[in-house]
């Protein structure tokens, strides 16, 4: 046989690193080539293709170099070669069994290794695997995810959405973060935004339309005060999400303000985008173009030519649309109003809410002293209720406990207020952080937050008896007496406040 490389190449290392890093090289083509022809992109198979495979191609390297320069070592000190090839006489038929066989289990193996690959191609791109891979990394993200509006939109559809740029560009990403994971050198919890997100354009439009034109929506809410007996509060809005084109003659709202008729540029002071001291419009009609300063806060030219400028988008607003970690007022009222937690217990509303809201150091921890809290607190101050009322009490722990399995998450540091959601105004800034009265125009026009603005409140009612109610709106009445501080100052200065 006429052998092709220098003599130095045929020795047993090296021809075992030949074989090595041409199987793994031949699976890296047969996945990418795979991928290539998959209509959908299969984001994290990369881990696969792009840096286990790779490993493996580099070690058969490494061993193919090892064994020449070994190799050539032994032939300046003279000693014959370490390994002569074998020579196979198929004519001997102890030799062509034994190659029979040989043949046959490597065939046999390389359909398996194909087969295999092609399962762990798929199970990759699953988002099981996304969400639990790096259980503890994501656990946050895929347990708010499962039960989010979005829980059947896959994670690549919002992070990776199609064509081959964005795929290699997290496929990149991607690489460090299993780098970072592995090494744990991953931050606690996962900062956000993130900030090389796709933008929305390109995968919220694929599904929702921008241009479609939402009626009002209905938003009814039910409260229950901090008091003995829970008073109860009860809220109806119309929210004017709007949208539309003019063809069609259907245009305003919400969507249309912020989306559609105008381009919005804002920069964001802070990582999180919630101080925002400058805001351009333009007008995408006829071009005109405004800024908004903050004024009680101002900016230099020379800071804010520093910082990022972002049009705003979907996620600007809707940046929660997956992953939400509901803050513990609003969950407790809802479980109170659909008789989870018997409003009859005193001052459910508030003991549940404290035992949500505390730093505990593990789940395990939390779970126990939720427990701890609830039941003691009935023992010691009520211990009549907490006899005749037990049934009712130990679904009010049980049903705490459930919701802070969902929302808190101790081990990656994961609270509702590390994650803003920027749609409302309640309890984090949202809107307010440019609607707040204090945004002015260089023509004094102000960024107001007049409240029929975004919403018509159509009924209020409080505890047993007032009521309001208007089709035209009724004026906002804040449920605790807090004079007119609520048109002044913003909510979330009150209802996001540490304790
Ligand atoms: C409906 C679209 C959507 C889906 C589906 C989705 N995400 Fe997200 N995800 C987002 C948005 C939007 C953000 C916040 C981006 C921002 O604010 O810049 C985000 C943020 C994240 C973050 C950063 C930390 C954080 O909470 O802000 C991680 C990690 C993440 N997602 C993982 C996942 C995983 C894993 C899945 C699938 C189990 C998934 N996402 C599914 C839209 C989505
Ligand atoms: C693959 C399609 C798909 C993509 C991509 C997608 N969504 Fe959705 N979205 C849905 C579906 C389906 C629903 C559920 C509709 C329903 O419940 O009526 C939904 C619901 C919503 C809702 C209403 C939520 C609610 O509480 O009822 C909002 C807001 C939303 N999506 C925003 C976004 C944003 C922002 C993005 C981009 C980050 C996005 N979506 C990406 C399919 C998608
Ligand atoms: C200025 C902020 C803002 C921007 C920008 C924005 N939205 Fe919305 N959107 C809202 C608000 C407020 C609602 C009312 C729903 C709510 O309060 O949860 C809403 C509602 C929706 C709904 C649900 C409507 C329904 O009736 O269930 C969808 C879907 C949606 N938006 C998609 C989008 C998409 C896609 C984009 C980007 C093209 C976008 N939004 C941009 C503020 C915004
Ligand atoms: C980055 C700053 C910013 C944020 C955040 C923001 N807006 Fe706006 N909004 C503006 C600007 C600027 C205008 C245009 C004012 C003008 O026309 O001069 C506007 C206009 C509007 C209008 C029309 C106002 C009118 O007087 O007719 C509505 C409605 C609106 N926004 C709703 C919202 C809602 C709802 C949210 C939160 C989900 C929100 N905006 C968040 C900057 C912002
Ligand atoms: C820039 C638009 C905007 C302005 C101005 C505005 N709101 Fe809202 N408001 C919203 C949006 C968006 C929501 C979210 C609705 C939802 O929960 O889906 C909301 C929700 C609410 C809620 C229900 C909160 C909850 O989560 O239970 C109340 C109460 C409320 N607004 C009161 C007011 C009052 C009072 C004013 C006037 C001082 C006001 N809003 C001004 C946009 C606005
Ligand atoms: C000066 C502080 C302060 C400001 C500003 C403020 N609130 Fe409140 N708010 C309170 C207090 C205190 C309570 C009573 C809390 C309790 O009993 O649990 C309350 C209760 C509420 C409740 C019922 C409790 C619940 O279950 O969520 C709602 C809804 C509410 N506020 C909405 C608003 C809105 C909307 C704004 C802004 C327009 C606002 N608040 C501004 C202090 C404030």
């Amino acid at each position: 046989m006429k052998r092709i490389f220098p003599p130095a190449f045929y020795n047993l290392r090296t021809l075992i690193g030949a074989a090595i890093a041409s199987v793994s090289f031949g699976l890296v083509l047969f996945l990418t080539v795979l991928d290539l022809f998959e209509g959908e992109q299969k984001p994290y198979i990369g881990i696969l293709t792009f840096i286990i495979l790779p490993i493996f191609v580099l070690f058969g390297l490494i061993l193919v170099f090892y064994g020449i320069w070994r190799e050539h070592r032994r032939e300046k000190q003279g000693l014959p070669q370490d390994l002569k090839l074998p020579r196979i006489d198929l004519n001997d038929p102890k030799q062509r069994n034994a190659f029979f066989w040989f043949s046959f289990g490597a065939l046999l193996l390389l359909i398996f290794s194909a087969f295999g690959s092609f399962k762990a191609y798929e199970y990759t791109d699953s988002d099981e695997f996304c969400g639990t891979m790096c259980h503890k990394v994501m656990e946050p993200e895929y347990t708010a995810y499962n039960s989010s509006p979005h829980a059947h939109v896959g994670c690549a559809k919002c992070h990776i959405g199609p064509g081959a740029g964005w795929f290699v560009r997290s496929k990149l990403s991607g690489a460090y973060q299993v780098y970072s994971t592995i090494f744990n050198k991953y931050s606690r919890p996962i900062a956000t935004p993130i900030e090389n997100l796709r933008p929305a354009q390109e995968t919220c439009e694929q599904c929702h339309w921008p241009k479609h034109f939402f009626s009002e929506m209905r938003v009814s809410k039910s409260y229950f005060l901090s008091d003995e007996t829970n008073t109860r509060w009860n809220l109806d809005l119309l929210i004017k999400v709007g949208g539309g084109n003019e063809e069609t003659g259907l245009s305003g709202g919400i969507h249309w303000n912020m989306n559609i008729a105008n381009a919005i540029t804002y920069a964001p002071a802070d990582r999180q985008r919630q101080i925002i001291p400058w805001i351009k419009v333009k007008s995408k009609k006829d071009g005109t173009e405004h800024i908004y300063r903050n004024l009680e806060n101002p900016i230099t030219e020379d800071s804010l030519a520093l910082l990022e400028k972002r049009t705003m988008d979907c996620i600007d607003c809707h940046n929660r649309p997956s992953h939400i970690y509901h803050p513990p007022v609003p969950t407790v009222d809802h479980v109170i109003s659909a008789g989870l937690i018997d409003s009859k217990l005193p001052y459910a509303k508030s003991i549940a809410v404290k035992a949500l809201d505390q730093t505990y150091s593990s789940s395990n921890v939390a779970q126990d002293s939720i427990r701890l809290a609830i039941e003691g607190y009935y023992k010691t101050n009520y211990p009549q209720v907490a006899s005749e009322k037990s049934a009712a009490i130990s679904q009010m722990v049980s049903t705490v406990q459930k919701f802070y399995a969902r929302n808190y998450f101790p081990t990656m540091a994961v609270t509702w207020r590390h994650f803003p959601n920027n749609i409302g105004h309640l309890f984090y800034k949202g809107c307010f952080r440019c609607h707040d009265n204090k945004h002015i125009r260089e023509d004094g026009k102000i960024l107001t937050n007049e409240c029929s603005v975004c919403h018509t409140i159509l009924a209020q009612s409080f505890g047993k008896g007032e009521n309001s109610v208007s089709l035209d709106g009724v004026q906002y009445q804040h449920p605790v007496d807090i004079g007119d501080s609520w048109k002044e100052i913003n909510c979330s200065d009150c209802h996001n406040a540490e304790e």
